[in-house]
């Protein structure tokens, strides 16, 4: 479903990513995680067209993103939701005008952008300040605000950047139980995230990023195990 060969990007000529390759399958849940600055915004961001990357190769629903024109990027993104880390909410619309345009733009019809917007707002509990706008809310609610958004078109895939950023602990975990139930019908989701506690928890695929490289892959070492156990199984034969 997401395939990245050899990405490296720069910014003002520095290496944010260094030949970063993984794929993704449809339906995983990936986390990504690494100290501040490896990389992992420029990562996602790069996933949702974004940001262009300079070299290498990315294949995302069947789609080589670096032969899309700009104005094909939208159709790609409609099947795709996005968490950012500064939640990028529209700050003189209200809470639900906000989540209600993520649906309008994919023509859902008045009723049913009345209905998703609100069940989806309940979810995250922001039902009860559907009508302030976002400077009103604490950063937490923000962010609940964000992922309901993202999630409110039941993407084929979801990239959400440090979701729980700003969340106790427990209405972070609310946000992984979300993330974890659209994840089980049929959504990939990749989390990047420096929240260690729900990452172990939640024992998922994990790829470490330092300084703009990936340093370990949860799915390559299990592949690894694999190869390992399979060159067992060949020296067994006679
Ligand atoms: N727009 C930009 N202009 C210049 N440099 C940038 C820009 N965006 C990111 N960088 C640099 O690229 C590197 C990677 O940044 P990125 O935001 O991807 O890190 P991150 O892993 O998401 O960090 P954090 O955990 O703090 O969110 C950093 O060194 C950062 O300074
Ligand atoms: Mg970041």
């Amino acid at each position: 479903m997401i395939q990245l060969y050899r990405i490296t990007k720069y910014y003002e000529g520095i290496p944010a990513l260094r030949e970063v390759s993984f794929s993704v399958e449809k339906g995983e849940f990936v986390f990504v995680t690494g100290p501040s600055g490896a990389g992992k915004s420029t990562l996602l961001k790069i996933l949702f067209c974004a940001e262009h990357a300079d070299e290498g190769q990315i294949i995302i629903q069947g789609m080589n993103t670096f032969r899309l024109t700009s104005s094909s990027i939208p159709y790609l993104r409609r099947n795709m939701g996005f968490v950012f880390q500064d939640y990028k909410l529209l700050p003189h619309k209200t809470v639900f005008e906000n989540i209600a345009l993520a649906l309008k733009v994919v023509g859902a019809p008045y009723g049913e952008i009345q209905r998703r917007a609100y069940q989806v707002l309940k979810k995250v509990g922001m039902d009860s300040k559907m009508h302030l706008t976002p400077p009103k809310l604490s950063g937490g609610e923000q962010q609940r605000v964000a992922v309901a958004r993202a999630l409110v078109n039941e993407p084929l895939v979801l990239l959400a950047d440090e979701p729980t950023g700003n969340l106790d602990p427990q209405s972070g975990q609310d946000v992984f139980r979300l993330f974890r139930d659209i994840n089980m019908k049929g959504t990939t989701v990749i989390v990047a995230t420096h929240d260690w506690e729900t990452v172990r928890k939640m024992q998922r695929r994990i790829i470490t990023m330092e300084r703009g490289r990936v340093t370990d892959d949860g799915r390559q070492v299990g592949k690894r195990i694999e190869k390992q156990e399979q060159r067992a199984v060949i020296t067994k034969q006679p």
